[in-house]
């Protein structure tokens, strides 16, 4: 008998296996339902074109806090301020952005602020807040921010009245500027 029809067929049992078996672990977990291989694939590509307002009913209607599987990588949504705020505040250290983001980042973003972790980004963040703390530049931003967020929402109110699409890049851009 030959031997690599053999080896195929246990290496796809084995592979199988571990399948099922991941799947078995996942499925009752919270969040979309889950198949085998394909994870929530199904459910999250039905919703590509509405993400945002996709997670947001999910949460409202089934948990605040859910996790969808997809090939090779989970995600976790949560609309639950306790956990925003174990994540960004009190936890902080524990979410690291991790290699695979400074890998991928790293031509475009280098080691700033966006794409460090630990005592690099503790130094960013250092230099950053002491800009950030004068009295000066929060009361010149803030005035700022407002009277531009007010432009925006004026600009989205007359586009939406008229129902006109509008160029979201662009106006972002502006605002940032
Ligand atoms: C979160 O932080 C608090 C306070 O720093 C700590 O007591 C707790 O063990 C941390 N929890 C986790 C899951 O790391």
């Amino acid at each position: 008998m030959e031997i690599l029809p053999l080896v195929f067929t246990a290496i796809a049992t084995v592979g199988l296996y571990a399948c099922f078996y991941r799947w078995v672990q996942h499925r009752n977990l919270r969040g979309p339902r889950v198949w085998p291989i394909l994870g929530s694939v199904l459910d999250v590509s039905r919703n590509h074109w509405r993400m945002h307002d996709y997670a947001y009913d999910y949460c409202k209607k089934y948990y605040p806090t859910y996790v969808t599987k997809m090939p090779g990588f989970n995600y976790v949504v949560t609309v639950d301020p306790a956990n925003v705020e174990h994540v960004l505040k009190t936890n902080f250290s524990n979410y690291d952005k991790g290699e695979e983001q400074h890998l991928h980042l790293g031509d475009l973003l280098g080691d700033g602020i966006f794409n460090a972790d630990g005592d690099i980004w503790k130094k960013h963040r250092k230099v950053a807040s002491y800009e950030f703390a004068s009295k000066g530049l929060r009361d010149h931003s803030f005035h700022n921010f407002k009277n531009n967020a007010v432009r925006l929402c004026q600009i989205l109110d007359r586009a939406a009245e008229e129902n006109k699409p509008v160029d979201m890049m662009d106006l972002m851009l502006r605002l940032t500027f």
